[in-house]
């Protein structure tokens, strides 16, 4: 839309949130929550987006979201309410002379299409300043929308300015405005902080249009839900809580199970394949992406990390960062830490930890391994407490085993070291020089047995015990 601008509100002081964060940056479904109301702004293509932030919070919300969005930051230099707030945005705004929608940053859960809406039916009737509201059981801190006889919008009376009759209002103001710009620019000017908090109301600018018989309306919009405001932690909480059965609801209707969303936490960067079954307790973080037909078992954390088709995550294993190819059984209880590429149809089991190694095809590490900064071959089977000796304190070096090698238990691989193709290596070896392909790699002591020790033993400590 051309002729719209968006202004977002993420300045604030945030009181209620105590907090050194800034409000709208903290974390629903692994997004700030500033990021869900810019995502429905950008939905409607406007000319121009700009995100009012506070001043000292710069650094924050570089952190925070970078370049991830088309939009223009400006600075509030003190936060003195949602009006001024919107005045800070008329230089990044100059020589724009159609629709303004004014969103606060703190309202994550607003549905598509909502907005589309508000904006459409705002301008066909002309209106010179509209707002959404909603109707919800128990409005608490949400400024009030004031009626007249004939149903009127006249105004909106912030709660704490409100009286006790107005506080029984049900219809309340869910911060969205759609103001033309001209206008708004002008008479933000004519605002006055004299109410209970001191500030500069954006919401004022309605009786401020009655009195000079511009166009007002309040566009009733349901369901409330969509329109809760974060103002602690409490709502933070509400909120999440909300976003996460609104995102397993998405990826249900795309074909994937999810057996209990209430248990279920899936960041909104997630994607996820059809005919993927998740159980309760799993947290699917960040940027991950699962591929089609996996099982992702219960308590699995996984963060950042791209899942080919066919994979089984089992119970409680903790991945981040890596790569997990296609048909691979990872746990249960499974380690993957950073720049771990496991191949296709590769197998970790129940305490293994893999950090910075590529396994090829088909290689196994069944129980109770490290495998740290390796190269492990195709088809090669990394025996049970098999550990690689990556670091001798002060550098990192690598193991690089080839295909089909048979490691016995209990191995200890001193990097940098390598093993040929096809080699074996003994049980309880401590392998510190290279194996060359196809040979048995052998590094403990000889065994020694003593004939009738035991007896001999018992012997001796009677006699002991006697004297
Ligand atoms: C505001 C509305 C209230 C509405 C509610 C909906 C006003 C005066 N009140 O109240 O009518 O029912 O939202 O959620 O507008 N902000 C700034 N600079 C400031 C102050 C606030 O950028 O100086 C930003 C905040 O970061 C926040 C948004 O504006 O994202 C709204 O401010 P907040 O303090 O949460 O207002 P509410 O009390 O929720
Ligand atoms: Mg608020």
């Amino acid at each position: 839309m051309n002729n719209l601008a968006v202004v977002i509100l993420a300045a604030g002081k945030s009181t209620r949130m105590k907090t050194m964060t800034s409000k709208v940056l903290h974390k629903v479904a692994g997004l700030p929550l500033v990021a869900y109301p810019i995502e429905r702004a950008l939905e409607l293509k406007p000319a121009k987006t700009v995100v009012v932030i506070g001043k000292g919070s710069e650094e924050q919300f570089e952190d925070a979201l970078g370049n991830r969005y088309p939009v223009k930051y400006c600075v509030q230099q003190e936060a003195r309410g949602t009006g001024d707030a919107v005045l800070t945005a008329e230089k990044p705004l100059k020589g724009f002379d159609g629709y303004v929608l004014i969103i606060p940053g703190d309202v994550p859960l607003i549905f598509s299409g909502v907005l589309n809406d508000f904006v459409k039916k705002m301008e066909e009737d002309g209106t010179v300043c509209g707002i959404i509201s909603t109707t919800l059981p128990d409005p608490h801190e949400y400024g009030r929308v004031l009626r007249d006889k004939k149903g009127e919008f006249i105004a909106i009376r912030e709660a704490r300015d409100a009286t006790e009759a107005e506080k029984e209002i049900d219809e309340i103001n869910t911060g969205i405005f759609l103001v033309k710009a001209g206008w708004l620019f002008e008479n933000l000017k004519k605002l006055r902080p004299d109410n209970a908090q001191g500030e500069y109301y954006l919401t004022d600018l309605i009786e401020i249009a009655r009195a000079a018989n511009e166009r007002v309306a309040a566009h009733c919009v349901g369901p409330w839900e969509q329109f809760t405001g974060v103002n602690d932690r409490f709502d933070l909480s509400y909120v999440g809580k909300a976003m996460q059965l609104c995102i397993a609801e998405h990826w249900m209707a795309r074909g994937v199970s999810i057996e209990d969303p209430d248990q279920t936490y899936i960041d909104s960067d997630v994607k996820i394949g059809e005919d993927t079954n998740i159980s309760p307790f799993v947290f699917l973080k960040g940027k991950t992406s699962i591929g089609k037909g996996c099982v992702i078992e219960a308590g699995a954390v996984i963060t950042d990390v791209i899942i080919g088709e066919g994979v089984h995550i089992k119970p409680y294993s903790v991945i981040e960062k890596s790569r997990i190819m296609e048909g691979g059984v990872i746990g249960p209880f499974s380690r993957v830490r950073p720049d771990s590429v496991l191949g296709k149809n590769v197998k970790i089991g129940n305490f293994v930890e893999i950090k910075k190694s590529i396994l090829k095809t088909g290689a196994k590490a069944s129980h109770l391994s490290y495998i740290g900064d390796a190269t492990i071959g195709e088809a090669t089977n990394v025996g049970c407490g098999t550990i690689t000796c990556n670091y001798d304190g002060r550098l990192k070096h690598r193991t690089v085993i080839g295909r089909d090698v048979f490691i016995g238990s209990d191995t200890q691989f001193v990097a940098p070291v390598r093993v040929g193709k096809g080699a074996v290596i003994g049980a309880g070896s401590t392998i510190t020089k290279n194996v060359p392909p196809g040979a048995l790699g052998l590094a403990r002591s000889e065994q020694v047995n003593i004939k009738n020790w035991a007896a001999k033993k018992a012997k001796a400590a009677k006699s002991k015990k006697s004297k």
